[in-house]
């Protein structure tokens, strides 16, 4: 298999029994109060490397070893399970699922035709017991043999009904998880009680659901994954249950009033290929950063009762599933610096420095930190471990200190008494911090960046000159370039006639920019090169975009409720910047763009019809050194002209992807397209195919 994870190399006996300690430490706290001391992965890797070190030596395998277990170190309850809660073994790519499923089929005689697919939920796995349809019990897995009784919790876990339709007696088994507003509910609530927050999701639920005293109330969210019948149970519906289909099983459970995932946008299916399965898995995985709760991989069942009875069990997982793990996308790492910038609009920010760390397949050393409040919310000191996040193409960022790893050598956090960037005074009457120079303080880089390549793209304004410029009052901010006269730039200092008439020249070029780049250049937060382009071909022309409301701007795909307000308060604010630029003949329109085919519809409709052109529909993605017609593109123009013939540019291959345009040295993405069987072109072949529109 070439895609086995790494392990920690274990060199004798003392390094052994010391690794099984802290996986016994480690395991206490996961199980336990939530807590973590090790991260998802270092936990893994530790294991591996346990497991690899008893192969090697099977004579010194300690009886504590968290590999014999069902769960390792969990806590342990009084409540006995009426079947073992085990776990899954896991795979970490395409190949090793492969592998999986063809020793399952050689062990069955016979192929797997039905597959069940569904989301590997993040949270705290609860068995709920249910006679003649009332909820009597809820006990966590504890060492998958005994667990805890939470009974305390009923009432609290929304999707867990006390009453089920039908007064039917089985017992459900599924996850407990805090959805990302109960997280924040929870965090908030917590805050204002003791001035402390939750790492993580997961760990506010694992307290919230042992807490039993607890001034405050949390909700927490139960998804189920599977229905049991007692042992004993000869009962009609038990024999049924035992042998229906999975998939029927959790549409049962659904039936009973009780949340699996279906209700979700990663709900389980059923494939009868294992393509079908890792294509499954690929969108699954392509979701995971928009979802509002945490799913650390997928799990993969055979559908069929019989398929699951002859398979069996190992003595700690089933061997008719297997989890697909995904990559951390949580790690725990030190802060060591935090970074203050001023940004375009004027919002101070502080950034966290991190000690380098591997999160969801990239090395992340920078993470956000939102504002002051947050630090402080937080708790947060330098040198503290702290619990950082990142997942698709999420920013990174801090969730909180691990309080009790703190060596008390941390320090306090300095926040600055004056802007970092122009040293004027902070207006802090918000809780975003803002320069009280606003827009004014970054007019140097404001300018600059409109003036950018992939912005209206004026060739000879280095910031020097546009210094000159601000120095000699000539200009306030980048619309006043249009309004330039060949006197006054000849009138700067170094500035010849050539250079002069070439400046204008480009100046006066820049008009002709499409709305799109014209949007760009405005620099509102969180609307860069692509989202531009989304929003231009979305309303066509700024006028119906400065017509926009929240709900209409929201109706751009990517642009959520967070970010849509802040795009029309910023617009509000540009307003007399977008009138010199109309008044100067900028282009306020996108080439191509025409008007929706019901004049009713509003702004909020799409562009009209695309369907005749080359990539109609197509989902484009270009990796590699670009050659032939499309060497002297950037990559922001070889999105431009996939978008002008019809298709949608994107960063990463998925099950989704159309077409992957590889030129010299494409990495990753050649073999991940590859294995997912999407179309592979090289950049002259997609030259050939856009040539009407380079
Ligand atoms: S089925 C016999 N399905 O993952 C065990 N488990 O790492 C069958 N989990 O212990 C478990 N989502 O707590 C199953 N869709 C899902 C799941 C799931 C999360 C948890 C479960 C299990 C753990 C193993």
């Amino acid at each position: 298999m070439t895609d086995a994870p790494p392990s920690t190399l274990l060199a004798d006996q003392t390094a052994y029994a010391e690794a099984v300690q802290l996986a016994l430490d480690a395991a206490a706290a996961y199980y336990g109060d939530g807590t973590s001391t090790l991260d998802d992965d270092s936990y893994d890797r530790l294991v591996r490397g346990i497991q690899a070190y008893e192969v090697e030596h099977p004579g010194e395998v300690l009886p504590t070893s968290p590999t014999g277990k069902v769960a390792g170190g969990a806590v342990v309850g009084d409540v006995p399970h009426t079947v073992p809660m085990l776990s899954l073994d896991n795979v970490f790519g395409a190949e090793q699922l492969a592998d999986w499923a063809a020793s399952l089929e050689r062990r069955l005689g016979r192929p797997v035709t039905e597959w069940s697919v569904e989301p590997k939920l993040d949270g705290l796995a609860i068995s709920a017991r249910y006679r003649a349809g009332r909820l009597v019990q809820v006990v966590t897995r504890g060492d998958g043999t005994a667990g805890e009784d939470v009974s305390h919790a009923i009432g609290a876990i929304v999707g867990l009904p006390a009453r089920l339709a039908e007064p039917v007696t089985v017992e459900l088994r599924g996850e407990v998880m805090m959805t990302a507003s109960q997280f924040e509910d929870a965090c908030a609530k917590r805050q204002a009680h003791d001035g402390t927050t939750f790492a993580n999701p997961r760990s506010a639920a694992a307290g919230t659901l042992r807490a039993q005293d607890r001034p405050y109330v949390c909700e927490l969210t139960f998804f189920g994954y599977g229905a049991l019948p007692y042992p004993d149970d000869t009962s009609e519906l038990a024999v049924r249950l035992r042998e229906l289909p999975h998939s029927e099983v959790m549409a049962w459970v659904a039936g009973q009033g009780v949340r699996t995932p279906a209700v979700t946008d990663v709900g389980g299916i059923v494939a009868t290929t294992l393509e079908q399965v890792q294509e499954r898995v690929e969108q699954i995985a392509a979701k995971r950063a928009e979802l509002p709760f945490g799913i650390d991989g997928i799990v993969i069942k055979c559908d069929l009762a019989a398929d699951q009875a002859q398979a069996g069990f190992s003595s700690r997982a089933p061997r008719w599933a297997i989890a697909y793990k995904l990559p951390a996308t949580e790690k725990i790492t030190k802060l060591v610096g935090v970074e203050w910038n001023t940004g375009r609009s004027g919002i101070i920010a502080p950034r966290a420095v991190l000690e380098p760390v591997e999160l969801d397949g990239s090395i992340v050393t920078y993470a956000t930190l939102h504002n002051v409040a947050d630090i402080t919310r937080r708790g947060l000191m330098l040198g503290d471990s702290v619990v950082v996040y990142k997942a698709g193409d999420v920013i990174p960022r801090v969730e909180a200190p691990v309080v009790h790893l703190r060596t008390g050598d941390e320090q306090p956090i300095a926040i600055p008494q004056v802007c970092p960037t122009c040293g004027d005074a902070i207006d802090a009457s918000q809780e975003r911090w803002r320069c009280v120079r606003g827009r004014a303080c970054r007019v140097i880089a404001s300018i600059g960046y409109a003036a950018g390549r992939d912005q209206l793209d004026i060739e000879g304004l280095a910031e020097s000159r546009i210094q000159q410029m601000l120095d000699a009052g000539l200009i306030a901010d980048f619309a006043d370039l249009f309004y330039l006269t060949r006197e006054q730039v000849l009138g700067l200092e170094r500035m010849g006639e050539t250079s002069t008439d070439n400046l204008l020249a480009a100046i006066e070029r820049a008009k002709a920019q499409p709305l799109s780049r014209v949007f760009c250049a405005l620099g509102v937060r969180g609307t860069g090169r692509s989202m531009s382009r989304r929003i231009a071909r979305h309303f066509g022309s700024m006028d119906a975009i400065r017509a926009a409301d929240a709900e209409a701007i929201e109706a751009v795909e990517g642009i959520g409720p967070k970010k849509a307000p802040g795009v029309v308060a910023e617009l509000v604010e540009l307003t007399d910047l977008i009138d010199k630029l109309v008044k100067a003949g900028v282009t306020m329109t996108e080439p191509g763009w025409t008007p929706p085919a019901d004049p009713g519809a509003g702004s909020g409709a799409e562009p009209g019809d695309t369907s005749e052109l080359p990539l109609a529909g197509m989902s484009v993605v270009v990796t590699g050194a670009m050659s032939g017609a499309l060497e002297a593109l950037t990559r922001n123009q070889v999105n431009e002209l996939i978008e002008r013939a019809g298709g949608r540019a994107s960063s990463g291959v998925s099950a989704k992807t159309s077409l992957l345009v590889a030129g010299e040295k494409a990495g990753s993405k050649r073999t991940k397209a590859e294995s997912l069987g999407v179309r592979i072109a090289s950049p002259e072949e997609f030259a050939a195919l856009v040539g009407a529109f380079l």
